[in-house]
C-alpha cells in the first residue's frame, strides 16, 4: 500500500488541491501576500501557508492557513479537507500534527482556527483536535441562511406589524447616501459615540457593497443601515445591520430588512446568509426564535485555539 507523504506547499500549487478548499479562500493558493477577503474591503495584510497530502501521485487532503503580517505569533487555520475516499485513515490527524511540529520551533505558537457547525465533518474536527490537546471551541457567531420567499412570506414580516416599525423611518438605498450624510454621521459619532464600532457602515462599504443595500433616515439624519455582499451569483449576505440604540426597541430594524429583501425579489439571489456574534443576546434570541424555524441552514461559528508547547 502506497503511503500518505505531507509536503509544505509553494506556488504553483496543483490544481487539483485548489478544489479541496472554501471557494472563497481560492485565491490563497497564489501563496502569495494578500488578505483574506480582497473583494470585500478586508484590509489585514496575510501571508498564505498551506500542506497538501499525496498517496503516490494522487493530491488527497489540503490543511490551509494564514500567518498575520502584523500579528507575528498566530496562525489561523482556514480549512482542512481530507478527499472522502481516503478520509479515516488519520490524514487530517496527520496534517494537523505537520502544521503544530512546523510552527513550534518558531514564534508562531498560537494557532486558532473559526469554523462553522452543521457539517459532519466538523464534529470529526472537532474530536482530532481535542484529542490533540486544544482547548474546547467556543461559540463566536450564530449564522442562518434562507430564502429572501421563506422570510418575505413568514408572519416576521407582516404589514400592519412593519408599517409601526417604520413610522417615522424614512429607507432609502444605500448608494443613495451622500457624502455629507457621511460626514455627519461620522461626527456625531466622534460628539458622542453611538455607533457600535463593529457595525460603523464606512467599515463596510469602502470596497462595494450589493445594489440592495439600504439606510433608514429619521428626523433627516442617518439613522440605520443594512450592508449587503453578493457572496455568489445566487446568494448575498448580510454583512452589517445596525439602527440607534433608542430606536433599535419592537424590531425597528425590520422594515430595513423587509426593504433589502424586496430589493433583492428581481434579481438572482436565492439564499441569503445572516450572521450574528453572540454578544448581542437579543438578536441572537430573535434569530433562533424566529429565523431558525423558516432557515434552511442554522450553524454555530466556533473557535478554538491552541497555544503550542515551547520546543
Ligand atoms: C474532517 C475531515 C478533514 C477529517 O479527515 P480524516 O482524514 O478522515 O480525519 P482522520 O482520519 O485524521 O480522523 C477521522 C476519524 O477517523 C479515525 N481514524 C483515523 N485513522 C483511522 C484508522 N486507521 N482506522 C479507523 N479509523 C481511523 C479517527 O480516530 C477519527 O475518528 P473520530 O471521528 O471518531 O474522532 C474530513 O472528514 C473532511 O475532509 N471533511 C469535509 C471537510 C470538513 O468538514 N472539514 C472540516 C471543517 S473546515
Amino acid at each position: 500500500m502506497k503511503s500518505i507523504q505531507i509536503q509544505r506547499l509553494k506556488a504553483p500549487v496543483p490544481p487539483e488541491l485548489s478544489t479541496m478548499t472554501f471557494s472563497a479562500y481560492r485565491h490563497l493558493l497564489e501563496m502569495q501576500r494578500t488578505s483574506r477577503h480582497p473583494t470585500d474591503g478586508d484590509q489585514k495584510q496575510i501571508d498564505p501557508w498551506a500542506l497538501g497530502a499525496w498517496h503516490g501521485d494522487e493530491p488527497v487532503g489540503l490543511l490551509l492557513a494564514e500567518l498575520p503580517v502584523d500579528d507575528p505569533e498566530n496562525v489561523h487555520l482556514l480549512s482542512v479537507f481530507v478527499q472522502p475516499d481516503h478520509r479515516r485513515r488519520g490524514i487530517a490527524e496527520a496534517l494537523i500534527r505537520e502544521t503544530e511540529e512546523h510552527f513550534k520551533p518558531t514564534k508562531r505558537r498560537h494557532l486558532s482556527a473559526i469554523y462553522t457547525t452543521g457539517k459532519p465533518g466538523v464534529a470529526c474536527l472537532e474530536r482530532l483536535l481535542a484529542r490533540r490537546g486544544w482547548d474546547p471551541p467556543q461559540g463566536r457567531t450564530l449564522s442562518v441562511r434562507f430564502t429572501p420567499e421563506a422570510i418575505l412570506e413568514s408572519d416576521i414580516m407582516l404589514e400592519r406589524r412593519l408599517r409601526a416599525q417604520r413610522r417615522g423611518l424614512e429607507i432609502i438605498p444605500w448608494s443613495e447616501v451622500t457624502a455629507e450624510d457621511i460626514a455627519a454621521l461620522r461626527r456625531s459619532d466622534e460628539e458622542a459615540p453611538w455607533i457600535a464600532p463593529f457595525l460603523a457602515p464606512w467599515r463596510f462599504d469602502r470596497n462595494g457593497f450589493d445594489p440592495s443595500s439600504v439606510a433608514a433616515r429619521f428626523r433627516g439624519d442617518i439613522v440605520g443601515w443594512i450592508i449587503t455582499h453578493r457572496i455568489s451569483f445566487d446568494e448575498v449576505r448580510f454583512t452589517c445591520g445596525f439602527i440607534r440604540r433608542d430606536l433599535s426597541r419592537r424590531g425597528r430594524l425590520m422594515p430595513l430588512y423587509y426593504a433589502v429583501l424586496q430589493a433583492l425579489k428581481p434579481t438572482p439571489c436565492s439564499h441569503v446568509t445572516f450572521v450574528t456574534p453572540f454578544c448581542y443576546p437579543e438578536m441572537i434570541g430573535f434569530i433562533r426564535r424566529r429565523l431558525a424555524p423558516v432557515s434552511e441552514f442554522v450553524g454555530e461559528t466556533r473557535e478554538v485555539h491552541f497555544e503550542l508547547p515551547e520546543a
